[in-house]
């Protein structure tokens, strides 16, 4: 089926493109004809502006959008940094990039666990980053594992970054300032910098990861030799359509922002979903990965896995690829990944079912795996055996399965939290994996030794021994 089949029913409308100008109007009439700042604006709204890109951005990467709503933003108390119930700790899950663990190991863990109390906000955790919030520069990957609902009459937004949200488990009901998602697990959604949203967890706990662009945006990566389709295809994403609520009278909403890695809070007596029109390129959106058309090799070996990539950030900076089910047909080929090293950091993680080049039972839904610059990895050694000695018959791998990589092009550092205090990081990770990896080669006795090496030249390891020890 080329998109998925959700548990739970779809409840909103919306547009669909990407990077496309788009304009929506709750109530008839709302969004002026023609001009963006009329003397009175229609209904008695106010006019905004939120801007995602300089404004003398070349056209395609000019992101803005003009908002009609009924109280501006800027109405509300000073910002005060947040006043913690549960404890002071939940306001570090977000900064804690000046105390970084910088590791070449392999790092993997198990799923991380769902936190009752905890609401969207605060059960995001700093898995590992890169750079530095307050010049936009790198980016960070979180971990969020919600048990509740968010307050009703609070929005949360961040000034840090636009935040991808791959979900693995439950379901988020989002209320944007531009309007609603719902986002179910294989599906995943963008949040731009800034704007405002509040997350309800219509079927309990949720959990999944996150990826916090601190420069660029998310584009739709080109298609070169592929044409004018394939991979993920631009009809396909999800915008929502404006909606709006009145303030009730005597009702405060608490507004959270995230500032340079910290929560800070506002006090107001309107509500901040209050845009009743809108029009621009500035919005949320979502995606179906079951609706990723999937393309590989028809021949003999396959593509470098940025055939798989669906979104990848602006600046170069980070790529999502994701391993959908697929039809493997590949002649005289070592199917599953190739052992590699790789200049991009690799962060893995898995939404459900088994990634088809790590069977040894350690990757599992809700769990990740980091291989950060130049860290040596490709399939555990039971993988390597089983794909050297099969059939290669036509075969269809990952069904049931969505596991995804987000490429980045900066080294990582893990946060306190990842490295040890979640207590999910696996120490035998590397000895499972690729330990039990044992020598094939076998030279054939006739073949004739044409190696450069010093010790293919010298004729007794005891004169090597002398050589190497300066003899
Ligand atoms: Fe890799």
């Amino acid at each position: 089926m080329p998109f998925s089949k959700f548990k739970t029913p779809e409840k909103y409308r919306y547009q669909t493109g990407f990077g496309s100008y788009q304009e929506s109007e709750a109530v008839e009439g709302a969004l002026p004809i023609g001009q963006n700042t009329p003397q009175r604006p229609p209904f008695g709204l106010y006019t905004e502006k939120i801007s995602g890109s300089a404004f003398q951005a070349p056209r395609p990467d000019n992101q803005q959008t003009w908002l009609y709503r009924i109280i501006p933003s800027v109405v509300h108390e000073p910002f005060e940094p947040e006043a913690l119930q549960d404890g002071a700790e939940q306001a570090t899950n977000y900064n804690a990039y000046d105390d970084l663990v910088h590791t070449p190991t392999q790092v993997r863990w198990d799923p991380f666990d769902i936190e009752e109390k905890a609401d969207w906000v605060h059960s995001m955790h700093l898995l590992c980053a890169a750079g530095d919030v307050s010049t936009k520069s790198g980016l960070g990957y979180f971990i969020f594992t919600a048990g509740n609902t968010m307050d009703p009459t609070s929005a949360f937004s961040s000034a840090d970054g636009e935040l991808l949200i791959i979900l693995q488990t439950g379901v988020l009901d989002i209320k944007t300032e531009l309007g609603h998602l719902l986002v179910r697990p294989l599906e995943i959604c963008v949040i731009p910098r800034g704007i405002k949203y509040n997350v309800s967890l219509p079927e309990g706990p949720v959990r999944g990861y996150a990826l916090e662009l601190h420069q660029g945006v998310f584009t739709l990566p080109n298609l070169g030799p592929l044409g004018s389709f394939g991979c993920a295809n631009t009809r396909d994403f999800q915008i929502p359509v404006a909606a709006y609520e009145e303030a009730t009278e005597g009702v405060e909403y608490k507004i959270i922002s995230k500032f340079n890695g910290r929560l800070y809070e506002a006090r107001q007596g309107h509500s901040p979903f209050d845009i009743v029109a809108w029009h621009g390129t500035y919005y949320p959106y979502k995606y179906d990965l079951g609706r990723f058309m999937t393309v590989g090799s028809i021949s003999y070996d396959h593509p470098d896995p940025s055939i798989f990539t669906l979104l990848a950030s602006s600046e170069g900076l980070a790529e999502l690829a994701i391993f959908p089910p697929r039809w493997l047909v590949m002649e005289n080929t070592f199917r599953p990944p190739w052992y590699h090293r790789n200049t991009m950091a690799e962060f893995m993680g898995l939404i459900q079912g088994e990634y088809d080049a790590r069977t040894d039972g350690g990757f599992r839904p809700g769990g990740a795996s980091l291989h950060n610059v130049m860290v040596g990895h490709g399939p555990d050694s039971a993988t390597h055996a089983r794909a050297s000695e099969m059939e290669l018959l036509p075969q269809k791998v990952g069904e049931g399965s969505m596991a995804f990589v987000l490429e980045a092009n900066v080294l990582l550092g893990l946060s306190q939290w990842a490295w040890s205090k979640s207590n999910k990081r696996q120490l035998n990770y590397n000895a499972r994996t690729w330990l039990g990896l044992r020598s094939h080669f076998k030279k054939p006795e006739k073949a004739k030794v044409i190696s450069p090496f010093l010790d293919q030249q010298l004729k007794s390891s005891g004169e090597v021994q002398a050589r190497v020890n300066g003899h």
